[in-house]
């Protein structure tokens, strides 16, 4: 088997609303996908396709070689939905036994999973007492019951602080270092860069890119920023040399293509002794996320 879940041409519509139209991807083992899109673009709806929660109009899901929702799909996939609710009186360890419960695994599991995401020390504790990140790991520690091959995370770390979100990545790093796929969904945008394999962008429920970040930055084709930092006496000297604009006290900005860095670099490198630092800032996801967007809604 090469691909843990296949999408080939999905739609659905809600009455008159087109929420997927043609939605076609794969996603390889060990593979951690991002799915991105504004509000309202069909992220949730093609997880809740996936896990056979709703059904679709047209097209073929395949997850780990078996029907979306089937038993044999329903072993080797695990959700995390997006809005995570626990009971508030449980501890974080009576709560992962009835899941256990409910799935006909031992209930003994459950403190070597909440050691897994980190929870541990708390498994004594009331999740009402829990703050957010350690709720959401209460999630994924029940996500992570049956060692599934699939994990499907809606908006996983909405709500979490730059900390807890560091530390909910490096669990998926490990678990995709298994073999296990990842497909989450996220409109914060920053906090995936680094974080995965290849990023899908939802516009409108239709798919307007598919690639690892390296390729989108390529093929959108953004300008660079190039923030050139001046010795104070020189600042304007430099701005008109380069041809750019002085932003603050020593700060001067320029914006190239792709293909023009190296020379750009090469004339300011030829300023030196007016030139103390140089930062070569790529597009964001950000832009290239807007950038998709338009382009599919132009
Ligand atoms: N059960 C539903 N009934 C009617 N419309 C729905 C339903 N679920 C989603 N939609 C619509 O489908 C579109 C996609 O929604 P959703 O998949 O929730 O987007 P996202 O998760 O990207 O914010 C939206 O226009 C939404 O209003
Ligand atoms: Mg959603």
């Amino acid at each position: 088997m090469t691909t843990t879940l296949s999408l080939s041409k999905v739609t659905k519509t809600f009455g008159e609303t087109r929420a997927l139209r043609d939605v076609s991807f794969d996603v390889a083992p060990g593979e951690r996908v991002a799915l991105l899109g504004h509000n309202g673009a069909g992220k949730s709806t093609l997880m809740k396709i996936i896990l056979g929660l709703i059904t679709l109009d047209t097209g073929d899901v395949r997850v780990v070689d078996a029907a979306p929702g089937s038993a044999a799909a329903r072993r080797k996939v695990a959700y995390l939905p997006e809005n995570v609710a626990f009971h508030p009186a449980l501890t974080g360890r009576e709560q992962i036994r009835y899941y256990l419960r409910l799935r006909g695994e031992p209930a003994a599991l459950a403190d070597e999973l909440l050691e897994r995401v980190g929870l541990g020390h708390a498994a004594n504790r009331r999740i009402g007492t829990y703050s957010k990140g350690m709720r959401q790991r209460v999630g994924l520690a029940q996500a992570l019951i049956g060692a599934p091959r699939l994990l499907v995370l809606d908006e996983p770390t909405s709500g979490l602080d730059p900390v807890s979100r560091r530390a909910f990545y490096e669990m998926l790093d490990g678990l995709a270092a298994d073999g296990a796929s990842i497909l989450l969904s996220s409109h914060a945008l920053t906090e995936v860069e680094a974080r995965t394999d290849r990023i899908v962008i939802l516009s409108g429920g239709v798919l307007v890119a598919n690639d690892s970040l390296a390729a989108l930055r390529r093929g959108a084709a953004l300008p660079i920023q190039i923030h050139v930092t001046a010795r104070p006496d020189a600042a304007d000297d430099v701005a008109a040399r380069l041809n750019g604009t002085r932003v603050n006290g020593a700060t001067v900005t320029l914006s190239c293509a792709h293909g023009d860095k190296l020379s750009r670099l090469a004339q300011i490198t030829a300023l030196a002794g007016a030139v103390e630092d140089v930062e070569v800032i790529p597009p964001s996801l950000e832009d290239l996320y807007s950038h998709f967007s338009q382009r599919a809604r132009s």
